[in-house]
């Protein structure tokens, strides 16, 4: 029985949350597990209404004693900006250490992408992002701020065993593929130190997997490939901040952010599956959110479970859905379809 933490949160979270739930639902029919979620309010409505710490330490104590953690998205136009994402999304990867943001680019058939002349044969890659470190750990300060001669510091940090355990877990999972093909995306030519480290402990640990080729990627010229040979990659790694930049155009090229997932993922411990989208106030209960980005991550989080019957028959209904024309666009409001029309499209197709 696997117990799952259910935050819906704010804007469209709860409306595509809800219809990833009921793709899982039908799919433990399907396959036979067996789970329970625990539903939290946590989010931008509750924050203004009751105050305080965003996400409690005694909800984070709860959540490790569950199996995963399930996020629609938070984000909310009466909040300042960085109280929801450093109190709720950041804490959740920091304080359960959710050390790996695992993000698929892969295209679907049928799907719309900007690059001209590849199909999904060209774009089916993964980003291993690190996701507790670098330019996100929080560490620096200001030096006479406000005045003519403020200094501000923001530094990264990178320990040797932040990055070794992502580049091993990226190692891990490239063994897993067809291609097993792993690209160290980082910009070890300006970066001399942090950099040189990822770049020792890239070939180091590489030499544990003799049958992975290995190859190397300046960020910058790693944007460039993306968009003029995507076919390149199988799995990229890389730190937290260039993680975070080539994953949004990673989830443009396979179609847009209405199907890029991801996974915070701490392989020993409880982890959090979300799509990569916000909460996009604005088709706020409307009912025209595209739902698949959810609908991923929960096939993610099944797959992470080990449910790996339950997370195949996702992929494959999402991408029947996909490649049968019907839903017109992946954009809010452009589906042809409502939001739980998607979901239940969906579920006949599992
Ligand atoms: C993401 C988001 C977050 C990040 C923000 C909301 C803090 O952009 O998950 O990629 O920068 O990691
Ligand atoms: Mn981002």
């Amino acid at each position: 029985m696997y117990k799952i933490a259910f935050l819906p949160g704010d804007g469209i979270g709860p409306e595509v949350a809800n219809e990833g739930l009921k793709v899982i639902r039908a799919t433990a029919e399907k396959t036979g597990f067996d789970y329970e979620t625990i539903p939290y309010d946590f989010g931008g409505e509750r924050y203004l209404e009751k105050g305080g710490d965003p996400l409690p330490d005694s909800a984070l104590s709860e959540f490790k004693e569950m199996d995963a953690i399930y996020l629609g998205a938070v984000g909310h136009p009466d909040v300042p900006p960085g109280v929801l994402e450093h109190g709720i999304l950041l804490k959740l990867r920091f304080a359960l250490d959710l050390y790996i943001n695992l993000r698929p680019i892969k295209l679907y058939p049928g799907v719309w992408t900007p690059i001209k002349d590849k199909g999904p044969e060209d774009i089916d890659f993964v980003v291993v992002r690190e996701n507790t470190e670098d330019l996100y750990a929080g560490m620096g300060g200001f030096f006479k701020k406000g005045t003519p001669d403020e200094v501000a510091i923001q530094q990264s940090i990178n320990t040797r065993k932040g990055v070794e355990r992502c580049i091993r877990f990226a190692y891990e999972l490239t063994m897993q593929r067809k291609r097993k093909k792993l690209t160290l995306c980082d910009k070890a030519n300006v970066l001399t130190y942090a950099h040189d480290l990822w770049r020792r402990v890239f070939n180091e640990v590489g030499n544990e997997y003799p049958d992975v080729q290995k190859d190397f990627a300046f960020v910058d010229a790693t944007t460039m490939w993306m968009v003029k040979n995507p076919e390149w990659f199988d799995v990229i790694v890389t730190c937290n901040m260039f993680g975070d930049i080539i994953t949004d155009l990673g989830a443009m090229i396979q179609g847009g952010m209405g199907i890029a997932a991801s996974g915070n993922i701490n392989p020993q411990s409880v982890s959090m599956f979300e799509p990569i989208h916000g909460s996009a106030p604005k088709y706020k209960g409307k009912n025209i959110a595209n739902p698949l980005a959810a609908i991923c991550a929960a096939g993610m989080m099944l797959d992470y479970l080990g449910e790996k019957k339950a997370s195949e028959l996702i992929d494959n209904a999402v991408s029947k859905a996909l490649s049968s024309g019907k839903i017109k666009d992946l954009s809010a409001g452009n589906m042809g379809m409502t939001t739980s029309e998607v979901g239940d499209f969906v579920v006949s197709l599992l």
